[in-house]
């Protein structure tokens, strides 16, 4: 099931990262595909559980049919509380693995790929109002530049936001034909590569992905018990930075400072892998998509 909708990434090295305990309760916070679940579970004896949260409705259809799976069809940003609502207050591990699906990659329909035309959406949860065609369409040119230039890296971020304002003032931007057309003048570079970061800027917008890591971070501590451990895998490198921050001194300051209080903070967490752990040679040639990945894993202190 999971080959076609998603190719797990970085499999072993998640559930070995984990440690993962025959009895203990188990959170994957992006089931997708379900195939770290399925790994996860295949390590659980019969008392074990695994919750799993998925903001896309379509993950479901993978569900295993196994008693010990709680699927939480909501954003992991809400992790603390679904756990309560299933009287859960602390859990042995924890996995997210950030980005879309192949399967959401794949759908034309949902507007996450450069590859097809279709209308502006990008959200990974349906029963969200805003969508990428929001963002194109009513954003002003200081918050497009800002955005791409934050999120994409895209070199000119500034004629960008100019060109959609300017565009759209002639026509709304509908689709992605629509989008692709009205810069066809100002791409920089590799086309598909320029387009790539234009996309992902708009998608972490779309869904605040940023936001919600950030959020689910700082759940972490609160949520795992001593000695359990968190697995992060990021597919670019502002997510990256904030699990390599938050991990290494429970802030996302570079200086582990509350710039307000000049404070310390206080890190229950303690860095597992000094470096990423990022894909061997025989992964890369199998699953290009699992090229930019990079796993982190922390463990929390026993005490502090
Ligand atoms: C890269 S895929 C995960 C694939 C999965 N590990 C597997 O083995 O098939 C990411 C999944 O997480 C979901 N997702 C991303 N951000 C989320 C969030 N903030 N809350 C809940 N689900 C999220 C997406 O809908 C997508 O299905």
């Amino acid at each position: 099931m999971e080959s076609s909708y998603h190719i797990p990434v970085l499999l072993q090295e998640v559930v070995d990262g984990l440690k993962i305990i025959p009895n203990g309760t188990y959170v994957d916070c992006t089931f997708g595909g379900g195939g770290h679940s399925k790994a996860i579970l295949e390590r659980l004896n019969v008392d074990g559980r695994l919750v799993a949260f998925d903001q896309d409705e379509n993950a479901r259809e993978n569900l295993p049919g196994d008693g010990r799976v709680i699927f939480v069809p909501h954003n992991f940003r809400h992790l603390q509380r679904f756990l309560r609502l299933h009287n859960i207050s602390a859990v042995d591990g924890i996995l997210a693995d950030l980005g879309v699906s192949s399967h959401q990659f794949d759908e034309p329909e949902r507007g996450f790929s450069t590859r097809y035309n279709a209308e502006l959406d990008m959200r990974m949860d349906k029963r969200q109002t805003m969508t990428a065609f929001d963002v194109v369409n009513s954003y002003g040119e200081q918050q497009l530049h800002k955005l791409f230039e934050q999120y994409g890296e895209v070199t000119n971020a500034k004629t960008l936001a100019r060109t959609i304002v300017e565009s759209r003032k002639s026509s709304t931007i509908k689709t992605i034909d629509d989008l692709k057309n009205a810069l066809r003048g100002i791409v920089k570079g590799n086309p598909n590569k320029y387009f790539a970061q234009v996309f992902q800027s708009l998608r972490i917008e779309v869904n605040e992905e940023l936001t919600a890591l950030r959020e689910l971070l700082q759940q972490v501590p609160l949520l795992l018990k001593p000695g359990g451990r968190v697995a992060i895998i990021t597919f670019h490198s502002l997510e990256d930075r904030l699990v390599k921050n938050f991990f290494r001194r429970g802030s996302f300051e570079e200086t582990g400072e509350d710039p307000f209080t000049m404070q310390k903070e206080v890190n229950e967490l303690k860095v597992i892998t000094k470096k990423p752990v990022t894909p061997g040679e025989r992964e890369l040639k199998q699953n290009s998509r699992s090229r930019s990945a990079k796993l982190r894993i922390a463990e929390k202190l026993m005490m502090v």
